[in-house]
């Protein structure tokens, strides 16, 4: 029996800086398209002009006569491919629309893909291909002729007479909120390089779950997957966005194939816009009735999402803001709008970005209705149980409130909107929750100890720029006793033992579950050849222990595989994960709710003359059970809360209503902030310890900073401005309107 490894001090490990920081300053980290530098042939993309119809047809001539190209490929000459099922939230296809025509479905569709000696050659040749349409108005958005409402036949959270409740409450609120189209424009490009040799390929691609891509890629392809190898070490940004199989890379592998060459594809920025997934435009519809203390009795929810003609993809939000606060009695509702767009997916916090802004934007308001703080109308709706009575397995909310607001400095907050002034600049204080469900998946690991005190950890988890290799190393150095210097660790690449997708924030939960597992077998066998029982990491930790126990065993390695499967799992948890199915658990699905939260603090300045918004000063305070690793965590959550103001103030896609087409597929006009729209940015790591979330007790931080900010900075433009705005991006023309 092993007693617990000695614990790091508040449940905050230790803030090592990256193991693997050197090799990406540096430029030895591989990404993607940096494999195969033999001979690789370059492909070039050609996509859609029209939103939804027919190609009538596809002339070449003029492509083919460019020098340097090797091959075309249209819907013409790759019908073997094979079409995949769509399953929303899998590890699957990110789409139904797999094909290159003749359908086409939505605005930037890939029609062909010219593959030539070099990429500029391709490029040039992919602008001389001709594609005749037959095209068809489409609908681009809400409201749009010919758009249609599906509603779900799903479920959504449920509990008493929230209808009746709200008729009798004392004090109403309803209200309507909406967020646009989000792209996740990641630094590193879209790319795909397939190479054969023989039978068996290898894919390289940018890849937030290489066990989906190695067995889907096999199934797109009719292939065994055992023939299909993924590798993706290092991921330069994904956001959700490079989860699922996208209709490029069974082309580029079969390209690979007819050709007898490996190819190469890195799609172009504008192109990442349609030929991937993203977070499509939200409406909302919420009603609040609440007592004059401020105890809400009713909230009712309504969502509305886009989707694509064929697929019911939704975030349904609904499932986290029925839990976040004591409400009386709950009603919630998600209808899916289908119009001719590709099928969104996830996209950074995929379901609470949209319903959290919605929820915290009308805590604010009703805050105001009730003449209220709004720090305090959360405290008197804070509870340890939900709508239906289940309860939470820990709870750090207001712990987070008061950190952060003593932080802030929010009692010096004077209540008038307006009322704070500095010369021309109207400052506004706001504030939001953090909300975000805690997930776990089943994985599995193997773990080498050797007799010189050196390790080998070996698991497909995935390094998005997260910090994943320095945090499983770290819970593999502290279960061993080893030196972090001492562990050598592999991670994206099929052929390791299965992690899950590297979504919904689990990997650190998930992967260091498991690896931990294998550790704790390892010093069991140790414990064990010394003929005593292991007294916890600390007290096994010398190394000459171990060389005496290598000896007594007379090897020169330790190595456990361990699998980890999850409560509530299904038995089969793990086959699945092997052939590309992931199971998450967690969240509000179990017996009890598991969530990491937080508070968010934003001082805006609005320039009382010409509207201008600045955000000098942000303060979040976060609990999410223990926290592998302060300087990674703190990253996580700046990178988040900045995005957060992106999401508030800069991020929009625009569509052009009559050609369903996206206008600003660049990011020159796409905005995100710069260095200078952030001044203060302080983030608060509160402890909190959860032991019924998963083995390490990890809550999972990924996608927990970006929730809380666009409402706490829309409630900070009102209180600045006595202004509104119910409408994401807040840009300075909606306050010249009021
Ligand atoms: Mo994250 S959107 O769950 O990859």
């Amino acid at each position: 029996m092993n007693r617990a490894a000695p614990e790091p001090k508040d449940n905050m490990g230790r803030p090592e800086p990256r193991v693997d920081g050197r090799l990406k300053v540096t430029g030895a980290a591989r990404y993607g398209s940096d494999f195969v530098t033999d001979n690789p042939a370059f492909a070039f993309l050609v996509t859609s002009t029209i939103a939804r119809g027919k190609i009538q047809r596809i002339d070449l001539d003029e492509a083919r006569a460019v020098r340097g190209v090797v091959d075309i490929f249209t819907h013409e000459n790759t019908g073997e491919l094979k079409h995949l099922k769509y399953v929303r939230g899998g590890g699957g296809p990110s789409s139904s629309i797999q094909e290159f025509g003749p359908e086409i479905s939505y605005d930037g569709q890939i029609v062909a893909m010219v593959v030539a000696d070099t990429f500029e050659a391709a490029r040039e040749a992919a602008r001389k291909v001709r594609v005749a349409y037959d095209a068809q108005m489409p609908s681009a958005t809400f409201d749009s002729a010919g758009a249609t409402e599906e509603q779900p036949k799903q479920q959504f959270p449920h509990a008493g007479d929230a209808d009746a409740a709200f008729d009798a409450a004392e004090v109403k609120l309803d209200v309507s909120y909406s967020t646009p189209t989000q792209h996740h424009n990641p630094i590193e490009l879209f790319t795909t390089t397939c190479a054969w040799r023989g039978d068996e390929l290898t894919v390289y691609e940018p890849s937030q779950f290489v066990y989906g891509l190695k067995n889907n890629l096999a199934s797109k392809l009719g292939i065994d997957a055992a023939r299909v190898h993924a590798v993706s070490p290092f991921v330069g940004g994904a956001f959700g966005s490079k989860s699922q199989l996208s209709p490029r890379t069974g082309l580029v592998a079969l390209a690979a194939k007819k050709i007898g060459r490996p190819v190469k594809l890195v799609a172009t920025r504008d192109q990442g816009f349609t030929i991937q997934t993203y977070r499509a435009e939200t409406r909302h519809h919420i009603r609040m009735g609440a007592d004059q203390t401020g105890r809400i009795a009713s909230f009712i929810h309504e969502g509305w999402e886009v989707s694509s003609r064929p697929d019911p993809y939704m975030v349904a939000g609904v499932e986290d803001s029925a839990r976040v606060y004591g409400f009386g009695a709950v009603r919630t509702a998600v209808t899916v709008v289908h119009a001719d767009r590709n099928t969104p997916g996830f996209m950074r916090s995929p379901p609470v970005v949209p319903y959290i802004y919605a929820l915290e934007s009308a805590m604010d308001e009703l805050a105001v209705k009730l003449d209220m703080d709004p720090v305090e109308l959360r405290r008197v709706n804070d509870s340890m149980t939900d709508a239906t009575g289940k309860p939470w397995s820990s709870r750090s909310l207001m712990k987070c409130y008061d950190a952060a607001g003593e932080r802030f400095g929010w009692s010096k907050r004077s209540k008038e909107p307006g009322s704070m002034r500095d010369g021309d600049w109207l400052i506004g204080w706001g504030c939001a929750s953090a909300v975000y469900p805690t997930h776990v998946g089943a994985a599995a690991a193997r773990v080498k100890l050797f007799a010189s005190g050196e390790a080998e950890v070996q698991i497909a988890a995935h390094e998005l720029g997260t910090g994943a290799y320095t945090v499983i190393a770290q819970m593999a150095a502290e279960r061993l006793g080893i030196p972090l210097s001492s562990v050598k660790i592999e991670l994206g690449d099929s052929n390791l033992p299965p992690a899950p997708p590297a979504g919904g924030s689990n990997t650190t939960a998930s992967a260091c579950s498991v690896v931990m597992k294998a550790c704790d077998a390892i010093r069991a066998r140790i414990a064990q050849a010394r003929g005593t029982m292991t007294q916890g990491a600390a007290e096994t930790s010398a190394q000459s222990d171990y060389q005496d126990a290598f000896k007594r065993l007379n090897v020169g390695a330790i190595e456990e595989y361990a699998e980890f499967v999850p409560p509530g799992a299904p038995p089969d948890a793990l086959k699945n994960l092997y052939n590309g199915k992931p199971y998450l658990g967690g969240g509000s699905h179990g017996e009890k709710l598991m969530y990491a939260l937080g508070a968010e603090f934003v001082e805006v300045r609005v320039n009382a003359l010409t509207r201008e918004i600045r955000v000098p000063r942000l303060v979040g305070a976060f609990a999410a059970g223990r926290i592998m690793n302060t300087r990674t965590a703190r990253s996580q959550m700046m990178g988040a809360m900045i995005w957060g103001v992106a999401s508030a103030l800069h991020e929009a896609t625009e569509i052009d209503p009559r050609s369903a087409r996206y206008v600003n597929t660049n990011l020159a006009d796409y905005l995100v902030p710069v260095n200078a729209d952030i001044r203060e940015l302080d983030v608060i790591l509160v402890p909190e310890r959860d032991d019924l979330v998963n083995p390490a007790g990890v809550k999972g931080i990924g996608e927990l900073g970006n929730v809380g900010t666009a409402a706490a900075v829309a409630n900070a433009v009102y209180h600045a401005t006595g202004i509104r705005v119910r409408d994401l991006p807040i840009r300075l023309e909606k306050l010249l309107s009021a």
